[in-house]
Parts: structure tokens; C-alpha cells; sequence
């Protein structure tokens, strides 16, 4: 019986499926999202000045960088001095005429930001560490938002101090997209700005929805490793392709931040920045998804890929518009599944062979692994988690992972990303695993032998260590 808040109207579709719907739409709360179209007193005069900045944009039929950049600081005069646009302007400068279709576009996505009090009727609950709940909203209203957050009219969130009342939620205004030109802000923008486009248009505007689900394991749920009987569930390893591609129709892992998204509004390009700027509607999860904690995930239902890409990190490129294919299920969403899981950030390597961090690391992946009612739980698409920015071990990830899918009893589809010599090794221990029968209990002990030996000679390839001692009484 988790909180599930559906934001549009409840009888435009047709579940089984347990819901509440909030009836209230201008609670500002400290569980709800504080929207910037709210009626309490201060907010209201606020608005005001942005309605009015906005619908003088929206009335144009070409609006400038400097028109965007007049109307944002005009109701966040406080940030004047701070905000940078000039990532929006060198982008508009080194666009050719023939392809820039920006000015044409900015007065649309002030249009669409406009209509927030009416596509946004009910107050949106925060999804809170501790909590599983889900929300679920159309594609449109997600646009609503996040031509929102484009014109950064959201309350000004403190993150930076602890004590604040938003320190453990991300950004979600855009001006931290708009400065520090670097050549990946402009594929970044580039991206984004498609989507906008697509979004802003009736014939490409999407119709679906999507769902956000927070889900929590629980202590009592956590699974005992040391004595967990499981088998080994089946393994399909590939140095070609790459998750979202070649995962489509799997539960698709997201290299996540805890706090979700990580540095897509910044200049970070990885696994996850990507996934959110093909998929732009991943990032409104930022608006209202609190830190998730060693005990919890993000799984989000029907969001649509808009963009096509190459490359990773300084080598990205915006590839052009993506016509996402996927079918839909009957709440109308589409059938992408992206699981967030946040891998521990080992700052020294060594630290990952701790049998608490382990645990901890098996516990995440379990928690989204898991399979949760009213999903199909399809096979998992994942690589290597929390060994690019986050500095894991390719080997000690890929078997945490193999250890959690064989307890959630699901398939694993493990994606290398070019890694030849992973995809082989990995590929020579599972076979002899699991023609073996080795059980997750008898890894599990392994890698405590490991994580000692570990301690001893830094040099231990894990692999090497299980192929040779997996054998010995102690495990068995
Ligand atoms: N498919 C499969 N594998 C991929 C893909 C992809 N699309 N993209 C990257 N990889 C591989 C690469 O080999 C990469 O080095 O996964 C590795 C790990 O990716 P990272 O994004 O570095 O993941 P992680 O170490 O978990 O870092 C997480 O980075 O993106 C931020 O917000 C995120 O702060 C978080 C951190």
C-alpha cells in the first residue's frame, strides 16, 4: 500500500493499481514541491513578475539569449552578479543561420512554462528518504516543468548548508546550464533544446506518462548473503553496445549520483548525465527526489528517449533527434525501465574490499534488483557500475551485481563498453561458477577470504583468487 500520487485527472486512465490523488494544488509545505505559480503571499508577487516576463516573451515571435537572460535575473535580481549565460549565447553565436532555430523557439518554452497553474493542478509530494511512494505524470505536465525550471523560476532551493531545508535535494533550475561555455555545454544544449523543440511542437508533443517510483528496502528485506542458497542466474556478457540501446526492454541500470542526475545541469558528461540528456524527462526527478540512501532507489517508468548521441564525456556529441519506438503499456507509459542506483564513491581504491562497504554495494544493487509489484521485472542491463567517476573494481562490480540478480532470481545482460579483457575473464569465472553451482552464500564467503587477502597484498586479482581458492573447505 505505497503512496502512489497520479497528477493528472484519475479518470482518464484504467488500474487495478493503488493510488491517491492530491486533491490540494497550492500546498506550500514542507512535503511538497514549492511551485512557483503558488498563491501565498510572497510567491504571488513573484509570479506575477513572471507571468509578466513570460508572456512577453511567448508574445514574440523571435526572442534573443538577452531577452531570456532579462526576463530570469528580473525575478532572481539576487543572482545578477552570479549567473553566467554565456554558454546560451556562445551556442547562439556559433550555430549557422540555417540551423538555428533558438529564437523561434524561446517565446514557445515561455508559452509552455505559462500554462504551469493549469497543466499542474495538485500539489506534487516530495518522494522522501525513508519512504517508498511513487508519482506519476504526463509527459506534458513534465514539459510544463521543465520549461519551468528553463526559465528558473523555482523558489530559490539552499542546498549548500547542511541544516537547510533543501540541502538533500539536487537543482533543478537550469542557470547552471547556461554559463561556463565549454564544448560539452554545447552539446548538452543542443540536446536539450531539441527536446524543447519536439515538446513545444502539437505534432511531436508527447501524450504518455511516466512514473517515478522511490522504492526502500527494508532491514527486515535485506538479505542474510553469508547463508543465501540462491544459484548463479544467467549471465549475457558484450563489449559492444551500450545499455540504453541494446538494454531497450530490460530493467536499465543508471550509473547514479545520490543525488539523482548527478552533474546534468552542470558540465558532467558520463552514464548517467547522458541518460538524462537523451531522456530529458529524468531530469524533473530532480525536483522532487530527496538523496537516496544506501537503502534505496529510483525506478522510472515510460520516459522517452528524444536525442541520439556519440561518444562519453569531452568526446559527446548530440547525434541528432532519436525517434523513441518503444511500445506502451495500458497506463500508457512507455515500456522504458531505468533503475537509479548509486554506487559508493571510493576515493582510495582499497576501501572497496571492505566486507561493510560489500555488503553495502549488495544491499543497492539488491534494492532495485528486486523485482517490486505491478512491474514485469524483465532482465537486467548493466556494466560497469561505480567504476568510472566512483573508481570501483570492474570485477568486484560485476560480481556484486551477479550476486543480487541471482537473489532477485533475474538475468543479467552485462555491457563492457569496449572492455575486451573484463568481458573475457568475467565470461571464464561465471562459466566455471556456475557449471559448479556455486551459490551466492559461498561467494559472498569468498569475498570475505578475499577482502582479507586483500589487506595483505593489494596486488590479489579477484578472479585469479576465486578460481583458486573457490574449492577450499571454508566455503563450502
Ligand atoms: N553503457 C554501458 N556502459 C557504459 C555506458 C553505457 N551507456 N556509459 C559508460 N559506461 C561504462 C564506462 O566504462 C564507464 O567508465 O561505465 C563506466 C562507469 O560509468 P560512470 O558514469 O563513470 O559511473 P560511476 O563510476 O558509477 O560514476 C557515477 O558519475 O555520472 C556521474 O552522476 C553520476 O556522480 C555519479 C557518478
Amino acid at each position: 500500500d505505497k503512496r502512489h500520487t497520479v497528477l493528472i485527472d484519475v479518470d482518464t486512465f484504467n488500474s487495478q493499481r493503488i493510488f491517491v490523488s492530491q486533491k490540494g494544488r497550492d500546498l506550500w509545505h514542507s512535503d511538497f514541491v514549492k511551485m512557483p505559480c503558488s498563491q501565498v503571499a510572497h510567491q504571488k508577487s513573484r509570479w506575477d513578475v513572471i507571468s509578466k516576463k513570460l508572456k512577453s516573451l511567448a508574445s514574440k515571435k523571435t526572442a534573443s539569449v538577452k531577452d531570456v537572460e532579462e526576463a530570469i535575473i528580473k525575478y532572481n535580481p539576487k543572482y545578477k552578479d552570479q549567473w553566467s549565460f554565456d554558454a546560451l549565447h556562445t551556442l547562439d553565436k556559433i550555430t549557422p543561420y540555417t540551423e538555428n532555430y533558438y529564437k523561434t523557439l524561446f517565446p514557445k518554452i515561455a508559452a509552455l512554462a505559462l500554462k504551469l497553474p493549469k497543466f499542474v493542478n495538485k500539489a506534487i509530494p516530495l518522494l522522501r528518504k525513508g519512504q517508498s511512494a511513487a508519482i506519476t505524470l504526463s509527459q506534458v505536465q513534465i514539459s510544463c516543468l521543465l520549461a519551468n525550471a528553463f526559465f528558473c523560476t523555482f523558489p530559490h532551493r539552499n542546498t549548500s548548508s547542511p541544516n537547510a531545508e533543501y540541502s538533500g535535494y539536487p537543482s533543478i533550475n537550469f542557470n547552471s546550464l547556461f554559463g561556463n561555455w565549454s564544448r560539452r555545454k554545447g552539446e548538452k544544449l543542443r540536446a536539450i533544446m531539441h527536446y524543447f523543440k519536439e515538446v513545444t511542437d502539437e505534432s511531436t508533443q508527447p501524450k504518455g506518462l511516466v512514473t517515478f517510483e522511490r522504492e526502500c528496502l527494508s532491514y527486515t528485506d535485506m538479505p542474510t548473503w553469508e547463508s543465501c542458497k540462491a544459484n548463479l542466474s544467467k549471465l549475457h556478457i558484450t563489449s559492444e553496445g551500450q545499455i540504453e540501446l541494446e538494454g531497450k526492454g530490460m530493467l536499465q541500470v543508471d550509473f547514479a549520483n545520490s543525488l539523482i542526475g548527478g552533474g546534468v545541469l552542470g558540465s558532467g558528461l558520463l552514464q548517467e548525465e547522458i541518460l538524462f540528456v537523451i531522456n530529458p524527462e529524468l531530469i524533473v526527478a530532480r525536483l522532487f527526489t530527496e538523496k537516496l540512501e544506501d537503502n534505496e532507489c529510483l525506478i522510472i517508468t515510460g520516459s522517452q528517449q528524444f536525442s541520439s548521441y556519440l561518444g562519453f564525456g569531452d568526446s559527446f556529441e548530440w547525434a541528432g533527434p532519436y525517434e523513441d519506438q518503444s511500445e506502451r503499456d495500458e497506463w500508457a507509459r512507455r515500456k522504458t525501465k531505468i533503475l537509479a542506483i548509486d554506487a559508493m564513491n571510493f576515493r582510495h581504491s582499497v576501501d572497496q574490499y571492505r566486507m561493510r562497504h560489500i555488503t553495502r554495494e549488495l544491499n543497492k544493487a539488491y534494492c532495485g534488483f528486486k523485482g517490486y509489484d505491478g512491474h514485469e521485472n524483465p532482465d537486467i542491463a548493466t556494466g560497469k557500475w561505480g567504476c568510472g567517476a566512483f573508481n570501483g573494481d570492474p570485477q568486484l562490480k560485476a560480481l556484486i551485481q551477479l550476486m543480487a540478480a541471482a537473489k532477485a532470481k533475474r538475468g543479467l545482460a552485462f555491457f563492457t563498453f569496449g572492455d575486451e579483457n573484463l568481458k573475457q575473464h568475467l565470461q571464464r569465472i561465471y562459466e566455471l561458477m556456475f557449471a559448479e553451482g556455486i551459490t551466492v552464500g559461498t561467494l559472498y564467503k569468498l569475498l570475505r577470504d578475499f577482502s582479507s587477502a586483500k589487506h595483505c597484498d593489494s596486488h590479489v586479482d579477484l578472479f585469479d583468487f576465486i578460481e583458486k581458492n573457490r574449492n577450499s573447505k571454508s566455503h563450502l
